[in-house]
């Protein structure tokens, strides 16, 4: 497929931001049809586009870029479960996990839902039996920690999930997460918790990323050392593609949870590697998240793009990246619940589309995925927010609440969404140079958002915000023609350290190092060894 930047779309989007150079949002933003225009919902997800420095024409042309780039050919590749991520030979078929039987979904032409149900019905008798405390401890006591141990994918999505769904959490049970080979996150972590009343839980689509296993190990052997090795198949549980090896390390037949290479590690929180919120918020509200990431889904394959919300999500972000130049896009959830969802959508994004080669191994013709970063509305306000409204690079930015607060508290929640409002109002209004203001007050403005507002933060809006921006970021994947499914960005670092863990551990050379990383190495063994520099 030829790279996008010379198409006649492109070209006619390019046309048409050239004509559109002098608009302002406080000018745009006056007229409430457009606002109509730009608005969509979809049971009680609002999604407004309207801060955004486009118009219906603009919409209009990048859905036709959007048809042009084969959008709706290559979503329907996704959920007939081809081969779309080639450089790995798989299926993506994350969709199929939160899927009814009728969705039909298939891999190479077989079924899946049978198998995903199978480790659905498992997760439902784990749960039951921790719930009931049928499934306890190896000296009889019920479980009140759950440690996930588990990185990137096999992390960010439990974590998030477990954190915005608190409130939906059952009392007597505390999801705790371990991700970073630091020990200081362990070590923190199981300063809280008691060995007896410790359930984990290893997430691992591989079982040898090296974060994780390390971790594992630790974990095992704090175990162990104060319940004996015959505790590990009652207090340890993994989820996994690679069951022999998690066998291997111990864990019981019955708490060994399975999903498949379809499933990639950023989309995996759908499957048994949301144990964590199954443990903690209930089965039932496992399967709500899943029904409404199922309902973005149909939303999506069904809906003509022009209506179509994780479209139009996406066309806004290729707009606000290739044509506005926006280089970093901000996640700014004004809801404390959703503290983690800009770390989240830094990998689903960045992961995904932070690519440089085409599908087709050219040098792609356009930027791709911008920078994301966030943090929960107000606390961001006192940080990074003076450069989104006065700094010299157009940053875009996301703005996400919920109507309904999760804590009914005084006046917190109109102040919070007051701020919700304030902001992008404020972004793309500005304020005027004029005689009377110095310079330093002038707030430009004409800066692109987007709100999105949910009724109320649940399981089921959950799954279909998360959804949303997962084929959000699809959609871009194929309009930038990457594959949005490999990550191969993160092998060289991975391979560099293994030498270099070596080098530490044991004291040996590794060849071909730079001399920095030579000077550095130096350095620490200069220090540990009680030198004080060179
Ligand atoms: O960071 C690379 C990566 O492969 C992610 O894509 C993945 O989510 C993470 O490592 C963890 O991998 P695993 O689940 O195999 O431990």
């Amino acid at each position: 497929m030829p790279p996008p930047a010379p198409t006649p779309a492109w070209q006619a989007l390019a046309d048409h931001h050239r004509a559109a150079a002098g608009s302002h949002l406080r000018d745009l933003l006056g007229d409430g049809k457009r606002t109509d225009a730009l608005t969509f919902v979809l049971d009680g997800l609002y999604l407004d586009l309207s801060k955004n420095r486009l118009t219906t024409d603009t919409l209009a042309l990048l859905v036709a870029l959007a048809n042009e780039r084969g959008v709706a050919a290559r979503r329907d590749a996704m959920a007939a479960g081809e081969v779309i991520n080639t450089t790995e030979d798989r299926a993506a078929l994350h969709m199929a996990l939160r899927a009814r039987a009728e969705d039909g979904f298939a891999v190479g032409g077989a079924p899946v839902h049978g198998d995903v149900q199978a480790v659905l019905d498992h997760m439902a008798a784990f749960v039951v039996g921790v719930e009931s405390a049928a499934r306890v401890g190896a000296t009889g006591k019920a479980f009140i920690d759950v440690v996930n141990i588990g990185i990137g994918g096999s992390d960010q999505g439990p974590r998030l999930a477990c954190r915005a769904l608190a409130p939906y959490r059952r009392p007597g049970i505390t999801p705790r997460f371990v991700s970073n080979v630091d020990a200081t996150d362990l070590t923190e972590t199981l300063a809280a918790c008691d060995p007896e009343t410790t359930l984990f839980v290893v997430s691992s689509k591989t079982f040898t990323t090296a974060e994780t296993m390390t971790n594992a190990l630790t974990a095992r052997r704090w175990l162990t050392d104060a319940l004996g090795s015959g505790a590990v198949a009652q207090h340890f549980c993994a989820v996994t593609t690679n069951d022999d090896a998690a066998r291997d390390f111990g864990i019981a037949d019955d708490a060994r949870f399975g999903f498949w290479d379809w499933v990639g590690g950023r989309y995996s929180v759908w499957s048994a590697i949301g144990l964590p919120l199954a443990l903690t918020a209930g089965m039932d509200a496992f399967r709500d998240f899943l029904a409404g990431a199922r309902d973005m889904d149909r939303h999506f394959l069904e809906t003509p793009l022009a209506e179509n919300l994780p479209v139009l999500l996406a066309l806004a972000g290729i707009w606000n990246r290739n044509f506005e130049g926006a280089d970093a896009h901000a996640v700014l959830p004004y809801d404390q619940l959703l503290d983690g969802l800009s770390d989240y959508l830094q990998q689903l994004e960045m992961e995904s589309n932070g690519k440089a080669v085409d599908r087709d191994g050219n040098p792609v013709a356009q930027p791709t995925a911008p920078v994301v970063f966030g943090q929960a509305g107000t606390n961001g306000q006192h940080a990074f927010y003076q450069l989104l409204h006065q700094g010299t690079d157009l940053v875009s930015a996301d703005f996400i609440a919920a109507v309904h607060p999760a804590h009914p508290t005084g006046d917190h929640h109109d102040k919070l969404l007051a701020n919700f409002l304030a902001q992008p109002a404020a972004l793309a209004r500005g304020r005027k140079a004029d005689p009377a203001v110095p310079p330093y007050k002038v707030f430009p403005g004409n800066r692109p958002t987007t709100s999105i507002l949910l009724d109320r933060l649940d399981p089921r809006r959950l799954g279909m915000l998360l959804a949303l921006y997962e084929h959000k970021v699809f959609v871009q994947g194929v309009i930038w023609n990457v594959n949005s499914f490999d990550q191969f960005g993160v092998e060289l670092g991975k391979e560099l350290a293994g030498p270099l863990t070596r080098a530490l551990t044991e004291g040996t050379e590794p060849p071909g190092l730079d001399a920095s990383t030579r000077g550095l190495l130096a350095r620490i063994r200069r220090v540990r060894d009680g030198g004080d520099g060179p």
